[in-house]
């Protein structure tokens, strides 16, 4: 037995890779090994348990030496391929991208308002007449209903005109108060040009309660306008129409080019366009059988690239679309 430890031991010293290295395991545990054959030699040995203990013994050192082999091969494998690699030299930069411009706008928007205790609340883009017309108070053959251009897809379905459809959705839903922000994509059926695209984003928001006035509309409106812009920007708002709301505003902001003094970007009026709003019609909170001499509210909706073009000063909005990683690296 000595001097098959020894063999072992030689033949372990020899493997030079990976196949003498499963030679030399199979030449000695193996099925037909000779360490496994000393087993079937047992049944003559004069001190059975003894001789069992060797035999064990050499079975276990051949593992170990495996063992230790096959570190050793590895480590050798690892030294070879560094060799003729310079590991001082940098790596090559991961190219992480960045947020979209709308995508940031977006989450500024969502941000602002989620710290005033609004929460979020999404709706389909393929939409029914219903939601995006009729429960907002578009009568059936009401001119407004020509004003929003509309892809349509049957008499039923159309692609949201806007994102006013999800308050409707969520009164169906949740019964006041509410206060809940709505933003997604919308579709016209419009020609496309730097202020005009068929694709673009609205943020819809809106406040249902017992109590709610006009003047908690300018409140949160005129905070949000001020976080978003610029804290020094005054905030106005002209008499407007919208079928679902009474009375509609369209609210301005100084512009935040020449900060109210006159310029190109605001057509000398010293005022920017940001958005519409009011309080929710009492039909709309019929259609939802919200009662209108309980609850009141008020709603607002806001183009996403509308801002983006003001905030980020950019003259054409397909820019946003085109995908040109010259444009998006800026933001
Ligand atoms: N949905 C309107 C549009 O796309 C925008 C709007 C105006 C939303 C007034 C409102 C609102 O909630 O009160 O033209």
């Amino acid at each position: 037995m000595e001097e098959l430890k020894k063999q072992i031991k030689a033949d372990a010293d020899a493997v030079k890779d990976t196949v003498a290295l499963t030679q030399f395991k199979a030449k000695y545990n193996g099925k037909k090994g000779a360490v496994t054959g000393l087993f079937s030699t047992l049944k003559d040995a004069v001190d059975k348990k003894e001789t069992g203990r060797q035999i064990n013994e050499l079975k276990v050192y051949v593992e170990t030496l495996f063992a230790e082999k096959e570190t050793e091969l590895l480590d050798i494998k690892k030294t070879e391929e560094l060799k003729g690699m310079d590991i001082t030299l940098p790596a090559y930069d991961v190219a992480t991208g960045t947020l979209h411009p709308l995508t940031k706008v977006m989450d500024e928007i969502k941000s602002i308002f989620t710290r005033m205790g609004f929460s979020i609340e999404e709706g389909p883009e393929i939409e029914k007449d219903y939601y995006n017309f009729t429960a907002l108070n578009f009568q059936p053959e009401h001119p407004a209903r020509d004003m929003h251009d509309t892809f349509h897809i049957n008499d039923e379905y159309l692609l949201r005109t806007h994102t006013s459809p999800i308050q409707v959705r969520t009164m169906e839903k949740y019964a006041p108060p509410l206060k809940v922000l709505a933003p997604g994509r919308v579709y016209r059926r419009d020609a496309i040009d730097a202020s005009h695209s068929t694709v673009f984003h609205q943020v819809e928001g809106f406040m249902v309660d017992t109590d709610i006035r006009f003047s908690d509309l300018k409140g949160v409106l005129d905070l949000f306008l001020k976080e978003i812009f610029g804290s020094d920007l005054k905030t106005r708002f002209r008499p407007s129409f919208f079928p679902f709301t009474e009375p509609s505003a369209e609210v301005d902001v100084q512009c935040v080019h020449c900060r109210g003094k006159g310029c190109n970007m605001c057509k000398r009026t010293g005022w920017l366009e940001i958005l519409g709003a009011g309080m929710i019609h009492p039909n709309v909170l019929r259609a939802v059988r919200i009662d209108p001499e309980k609850y009141s509210g008020f709603a607002f909706g806001v183009g996403v690239e509308r801002i983006a073009i003001l905030k980020y000063q950019v003259d054409d909005m397909r820019l946003f679309f085109e995908n040109d990683l010259r444009f998006l690296k800026q933001f």
